[in-house]
């Protein structure tokens, strides 16, 4: 049985290394009884800095893939449909018996579609998940990708009840538990040796080690001027009482310079150079690898975002999560996890984050089914029901 597995974007990586290490398993299991699944990996290359998409492969330990398709950045058209024009011919050239994707991203939608119209079956991990704003364009992804698939693996219950709701044979959705959470598991201890509290300078600062860490990728919060500076503003304001880091994706870098909003930030610290930690300024990093990205989630006081992945890592590891957001697609962090809905204004933004840096650390609940073994149920299920 052939799986062809497809990423593009930073988050699709974290989520596809427990899959292909699940593969992997079943077939040490099987070597000499029983046939094999093959995966093939295909990156639409979407994301092609080594920041946003190399460091992920070492960190995760990814085989290199198959197939690189060199997409790379565009308008949401142009972007979606370059990657159906470059994926179409592989999937006639490889006959696999089903294309897996991962998330909501637009290489996702793009695979999706091209394997449905050449009549193969799609698996989407991730399934269900609805924030119910179709201004997102992931909703839009999420949306048509459900509608394409014929396995739907959900991560939580809101997401079996969406696809419900909306039609979905009950015989086609599985409750499988969440990939990013076996990530999550499996690196945790390996995080640990990261070094990049010492490489940011943190350690050197007053209050010990106790920081903010932020990340803002969003369209919504980072393209128009009129969100984005509030948001600066208060993170700034932040500053004076505790650090506040911020790893910033190259869209908010490049609009922090477009918008003339250098005010607020200390635009230094590389993966190599340590950042410069001023009361008033935030520090801004360029964007860092999985490991270590995940050892300064797990030390954060607090953690704001606008990325949905980091919603349920920080309810994992009991962080406090400000959501800088006014709906989510993953609502089981809001009821079972750290996770608060914030919004854009500053002075929420300010008294909620005074407010969780009181409260201190959560105590970690982890929902149901996010016990590091989802991706094995994934292969598990795709090797029933697939012929050999
Ligand atoms: C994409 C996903 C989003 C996900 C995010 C994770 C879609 C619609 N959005 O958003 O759901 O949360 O990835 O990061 O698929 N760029 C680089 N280097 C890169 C990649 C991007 O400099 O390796 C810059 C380019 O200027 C590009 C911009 O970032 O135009 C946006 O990249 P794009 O892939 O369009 O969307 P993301 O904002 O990264």
């Amino acid at each position: 049985m052939k799986i062809l597995c497809v990423v593009g974007a930073r988050p699709n990586f974290v989520k596809i290394a427990p899959i292909l290490r699940a593969i992997d398993a079943v077939n040490a299991c099987r070597r000499g009884a029983g046939s094999m699944l093959e995966s093939v990996l295909v990156h639409t290359e979407q994301h092609y800095d080594d920041a946003m998409s190399a460091a992920f492969f070492t960190d995760l330990r990814i085989p290199r893939p198959k197939w690189t398709l060199g997409v790379g950045s565009g308008s949401h058209a142009t972007q979606t449909a370059e990657v159906m024009r470059r994926f179409e011919p592989v999937v006639i050239e490889e006959r696999p018996h089903v294309v897996l994707v991962v998330g909501d991203v637009n290489s996702t939608v793009a695979c999706a579609l091209t394997a449905a119209k050449l009549g193969t079956r799609v698996a989407h991990v991730e399934a269900g998940l609805r924030s119910f704003d179709r201004t997102m364009p992931e909703e839009l992804n999420r949306l048509v990708t459900d509608a394409l698939s014929d396995f739907l693996f959900t991560s939580e219950d809101s997401a079996n009840e969406n696809l419900r709701r909306e039609g979905q044979p009950a015989e086609k959705v599985f409750f499988v538990g969440n990939v990013m959470i076996d990530s999550l598991l499996s690196c945790r201890q390996l995080a640990r040796r990261s070094t990049i509290r010492e490489r940011v300078g943190l350690t050197r600062q007053r209050n010990g080690d106790d920081y903010v860490l932020v990340t803002m990728h969003r369209p919504s919060n980072v393209d128009v001027e009129s969100k984005l500076e509030p948001i600066l503003r208060a993170l700034a304001e932040m500053s004076w009482e505790l650090p506040v880091i911020f790893p910033a994706h190259p869209r908010t870098r490049t609009r922090i310079a477009e918008f003339g909003l250098e005010r607020y930030v200390d635009p230094n610290g590389t993966n190599g150079s340590p950042a410069i930690i001023r009361p008033g300024r935030i520090s801004l990093l360029e964007p860092i690898g999985y490991l270590d990205f995940l050892q300064l989630m797990a030390d954060a006081r607090l953690v704001l975002t606008d990325s949905g992945g980091i919603q349920e890592e920080t309810t994992c590891l009991g962080v406090p999560c400000l959501t800088l957001r006014e709906n989510t697609e993953r609502p089981v962090t809001l009821t079972a996890g750290t996770n608060t809905l914030v919004g854009t204004d500053a002075g929420r933004i300010l008294e909620c984050a005074r407010k969780a840096i009181g409260n201190g650390r959560c105590v970690a609940s982890l929902p149901p089914m996010w016990d590091g073994h989802a991706a094995e149920r994934i292969v598990q299920i795709l090797a029933e029901h697939l012929p050999e």
